[in-house]
């Protein structure tokens, strides 16, 4: 039953239920210079990057769920599959009094997990992610599907979540769908330390993360012949020239996803079909690209076992144990923070 539409800092929302809340944290999402500061840094790289909150706006998380969807994007189900068999033990090792996940999304995997971890008594799920389109209607379908569970959607970014406590009792912190292989090898190293710095030592981590495989498999995946990637990466630059405040001509950029294996990385392209320049006046700022030149939207690491291991060490997490699906395209680790 609708309770109290506000969120715990005073702002209205959509719906709130007794056991749904929803509240900013940290610094506001859409806080005006701290974007203006990260889109500098992007696009001031060369070639320039798309800051991912241009990425994950209310259409962009429709359109990443249908990328999900796709026969040719195998990660989603490839990770499903792991949890379908494996979320019992995860539960079992990790014995946590709250799940808390890092960049939710839809939740939709993470069901497998709170159905299990409801089975043990956890009954707490916090989700943490930018989009607050996509928490509400993941939080509010959760908590009608499940009597017994409390969820706290929190809208902020990864630095300011792990910073937040909610609850006493062990934590297992989720971070699925191989979102750490969108941040650059420093960030990732960053955000590893930070996020080992976060945990207590009865504390788990979860992480998910695509395998290296080859060039044919990868590019089809993230250029699927339906056009959904094309079209995700492309609201991204829509949203760019939302913010810049001038139009940018769309069907000037090609969209291209390129193996480059020396990085490991999957990249995510729009190649400018002839030289433009794109203004960028609220940013007090434009972009000079040749024909043949290109931002990028995103990219996605894949992963070995063995270099995956060696970063979290170096971050100060020793993993448990690793899950792999049948086809062995995908992996799950359960890691500690090291004694
Ligand atoms: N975990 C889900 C969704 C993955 S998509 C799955 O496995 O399917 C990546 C998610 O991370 C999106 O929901 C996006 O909104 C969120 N995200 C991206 N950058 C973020 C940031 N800096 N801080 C918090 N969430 C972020
Ligand atoms: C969210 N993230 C893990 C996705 C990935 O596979 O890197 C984002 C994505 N971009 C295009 N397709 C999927």
């Amino acid at each position: 039953m609708p309770l109290n539409p506000r969120t715990s800092d005073g702002r209205a929302t959509g719906t709130a239920t007794p056991r749904f809340e929803l509240a900013h944290i940290g610094p506001h999402v859409d806080d005006g210079e701290r974007a203006v500061a990260e889109l500098r840094a992007g696009l001031g790289r060369s070639p320039a990057h798309l800051p991912a909150r241009l990425l994950y706006d209310a259409r962009g998380s429709a359109l990443f769920d249908a990328i999900t969807e796709l026969p040719e994007y195998y990660p989603t189900r490839a990770e499903t599959e792991i949890l379908e068999r494996h979320a019992g033990e995860i539960i079992e090792r990790a014995a946590p009094a709250e799940l808390f996940e890092l960049g939710s999304g839809s939740s939709r995997k993470t069901r497998i997990l709170i159905e299990a971890a409801l089975e043990r008594g956890c009954r707490r799920y916090v989700a943490l992610d930018v989009s607050a389109s996509a928490l509400e209607q993941a939080g509010l379908e959760l908590v009608a599907a499940h009597d017994e569970l409390s969820v706290r959607a929190l809208v902020a970014d990864f630095a300011s979540g792990l910073a937040h406590r909610a609850g006493p009792g062990p934590r297992l912190v989720l971070f699925l769908g191989s979102t750490l292989g969108n941040f650059r090898p420093e960030e990732r190293r960053r955000f590893l330390k930070q996020l080992a710095l976060s945990l207590r030592p009865d504390d788990r981590l979860l992480l998910g993360y695509d395998i290296v495989k080859p060039a044919a498999v990868l590019e089809l995946a993230y250029d699927d012949p339906a056009g959904v990637t094309a079209a995700f990466v492309r609201n991204g630059l829509h949203n760019l020239a939302r913010v810049g405040g001038e139009p940018i001509p769309l069907a000037a950029f090609a969209y291209e996803a390129k193996w480059i294996p020396e990085s490991s990385h999957m990249e995510m392209r729009l190649v400018a079909r002839r030289d433009l320049r794109i203004r960028l006046p609220n940013l007090d700022l434009h972009l000079d690209l040749a024909a043949g030149e290109f931002l990028i939207s995103e990219i996605s690491t894949k992963f070995t076992r063995e270099s995956l291991a060696r970063d979290l060490s170096e971050a100060g997490l020793t993993v448990d144990v690793t899950f792999a699906d049948r086809a062995k395209r995908f992996e799950l680790l359960l890691a500690r923070p090291q004694g």
